[in-house]
């Protein structure tokens, strides 16, 4: 049988608050994207916000290129926030929105106190790995399910975030 006509059998298709929704893709590959999705969403958010405090409070001979660096960075990834959870809502799901929902789904760790200008790299260094690994292991099962527009989102989100991490590394060198 062909994958959509698995999808098929699982009918009704509804949404999480009830309303029918059929794209194609069964209430269980959408459930299982969403999940991933959340957890993109709540990395992503701890990162941007991790970005944006290292921002106002680098300090030290690096002061204005962190500071510029950190902006651009933080910026794009406010941007980005939106078209997760956006994707979320439109796979028949709530996005997570709450500072308690993001603290529980992600995987990076709040910086304690105010870190030195080398340590603040040296974090966003991981948190970018970690942010891109999270959309990794989402586009595995995105891809499985067949979900295009979800796999772009990531495969989008992979080439920022890797490529902010070689930025921040090399600043370590
Ligand atoms: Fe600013």
């Amino acid at each position: 049988m062909s994958k959509s006509g698995k999808n098929r059998k699982s009918a009704p298709l509804v949404s999480a608050d009830g309303v029918s929704l059929d794209i194609g893709i069964s209430d269980q590959d959408r459930a299982a994207i969403a999940a991933e999705l959340s957890k993109l969403l709540a990395d992503s958010y701890t990162l941007y916000l991790t970005t944006h405090n290292f921002h106002w409070n680098v300090t030290g001979p690096m002061f204005n290129a962190l500071h510029q660096l950190f902006m651009d960075q933080y910026t794009e990834e406010w941007q980005a926030l939106d078209d997760i959870a956006e994707r979320i809502r439109s796979l028949g799901h709530y996005a997570p929105g709450t500072y308690g929902e993001f603290v529980r789904l992600s995987s990076i760790a709040e910086p304690e106190g105010v870190p030195d200008a080398t340590q603040m790299i040296q974090l966003l260094v991981k948190g970018n790995e970690a942010v891109a690994k999270t959309a990794r292991a989402a586009l595995k099962c995105a891809d499985a399910a067949d979900d295009a527009p979800t796999a772009d989102l990531l495969t989008r989100r992979l080439d920022v975030h890797e490529k902010n991490a070689w930025m921040l590394r090399s600043m370590l060198q």
